[in-house]
């Protein structure tokens, strides 16, 4: 598994409680400005395939539109049912203004 760096956005399209979505070589994140945190994480519900970018985000968690479940943005943790298992998380960080996301790739 090798990780890289990815400028994904400027800090400007990421006001508190704004999200955006990229594809990075075929894999969905979903990059979240929850309560002046950025977050990366899987764009993808893991109930089912859904997008979470269709969801809204609530506190430092972000809400699934389908079926309702919240997932910590923090640690992809579901909060509640009916999704059960983890969806992914993404460290991030800001270089003058761009916001980075460390992605894996399998190799
Ligand atoms: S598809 Fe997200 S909770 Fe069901």
């Amino acid at each position: 598994m090798t990780e890289q760096w990815v400028e994904v956005a400027t800090i400007d399209e990421l006001p508190i409680g704004k999200m955006k979505r990229v594809e990075i070589e075929g894999h969905r994140y979903l990059i979240a400005n929850a309560e002046g945190n950025i977050y990366a994480v899987d764009d993808q519900c893991s109930h089912e395939d859904i997008s979470l970018y269709l969801g809204c985000i609530q506190g430092e968690n972000i809400k699934c539109s389908l079926h309702g479940s919240r997932f910590s943005l923090k640690t992809g943790e579901p909060l509640e049912a009916p999704a059960d298992e983890p969806i992914g998380t993404y460290e991030t960080r800001i270089n003058v203004k761009k916001v980075l996301i460390k992605t894996r790739k399998k190799p």
